[in-house]
């Protein structure tokens, strides 16, 4: 290939004025050679030193995951990866189908390639599980670190991925029950996890007293953690325990809102949302799995006789589909205003 060889001490000058006139070939690295550097040129413009040389190539960072991807994989392929990841913090959180496991370092090394502020790809390694609704995942590149900090609505939540439950897709749902909250309430955020809802909701709302309830020791050291580093110590009270114990024993009754946000636990527990409600009247949100082709008519149902047979006058306020939970189910929220009856 044709290069202009020019003195090192020159060698800026140059390259802008060979940028400047359109010659400098921008896909390949210009080489040194003893005090010269050679730049690749389309052609050898009048009063420049050309050489021919060889010229390595730059490697060019692909525009998206999508183009990275085809560097390796067939579309349909690409399509199934590049919609199935979260990234948390520093850590993107990958579902990988079996059949393209083998590729799993190839498709981290894409992630990483792709989005600059991630420094760690991990794999899931199977559902959910248990009452702590943990996820086990396993690093396939960058760094082994897995704690990480991760911002939503400028509040700071540090967790462990791989240790406790956290879902940055709620973030919306978050926003939404804080729009909701007024001056002054009193909030029970049950299944608090390291403290995304009652964090969001102080986030917008400051002028809050919440109880914060976790059983997982691990998420229990962030939800700590995690109240200190947002400065919201005097709102907040993280309780480490079962809501099934914490809410007679701790605040019976006295709760404007109650949140119970998971779909997998909520139904076991709605007993226990009514022991933290006021009886003058609360807003509880809880959440379900629904079939996606009517997720709500069956659940309402069950929620109004279950509040009814206890007691409550019972409303609906609001309901809406928060996500896609699998292929035939979608997690649904409910915001359902309860009164105990006269
Ligand atoms: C689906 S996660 C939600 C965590 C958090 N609210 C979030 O959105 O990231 C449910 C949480 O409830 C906790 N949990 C399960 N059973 C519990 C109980 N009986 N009392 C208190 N927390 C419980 C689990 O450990 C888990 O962290």
């Amino acid at each position: 290939m044709l290069g202009v060889r020019v003195p090192r001490r020159e060698a800026e000058a140059v390259r802008r004025k060979l940028q400047s006139m359109g010659l400098l070939l921008s896909d390949y690295r210009p080489v040194r050679d003893g005090d010269y550097i050679i730049f690749p040129v389309s052609r050898c413009p009048e009063g420049f030193e050309c050489v021919d040389t060889e010229f390595p190539e730059r490697k060019r960072k692909p525009r998206s995951l999508e183009d990275a991807l085809r560097e390796f994989l067939p579309d349909e392929a690409i399509q199934k990866i590049s919609k199935s990841f979260d990234i948390i913090g520093h850590v993107a959180v990958i579902r990988i189908p079996e059949e393209l496991w083998d590729l799993r370092e190839k498709i981290g090394e894409a992630i990483l390639r792709v989005h600059p502020n991630v420094r760690t790809v991990a794999a899931e390694v199977g559902p959910h599980q248990g009452v702590f609704r943990v996820q086990p995942v396993e690093v396939i590149a960058g760094e082994p670190n897995l704690v990480t900090e991760h911002k939503e609505f400028d509040v700071r939540l540090r967790l462990e991925v791989g240790k406790m439950y956290f879902s940055p897709r709620l973030s919306y749902e978050r926003y939404r029950i804080a729009q909701q909250v007024r001056p002054g309430e009193f909030i029970a955020a049950l299944f608090a996890g390291v403290g995304p809802f009652p964090l969001v909701i102080h986030r917008f709302q400051p002028n809050i007293r919440a109880y914060a309830v976790e059983l997982n020791p691990d998420a229990y050291k962030y939800l700590v953690e995690n109240i200190r580093l947002n400065k919201a110590e005097s709102k907040i009270i993280p309780v480490l325990g079962d809501v099934r114990e914490i809410v007679p024993s701790r605040f019976p009754h006295q709760a404007d809102r109650v949140l119970m946000p998971s779909p997998i636990l909520a139904d076991d527990f709605l007993d226990v949302a009514l022991e933290a409600a006021k009886p003058s009247g609360a807003v509880i949100h809880t959440y379900a799995l629904g079939p996606n082709d009517d997720p709500f008519t069956e659940k309402e149902y069950e929620l109004l006789r279950f509040f009814d047979e206890r007691g409550w006058d019972a409303k609906v306020l609001n309901k809406r589909v928060v996500r896609s939970y699998s292929p035939r189910y979608d997690q649904v929220a409910f915001d359902v205003f309860v009164k105990k009856k006269k």
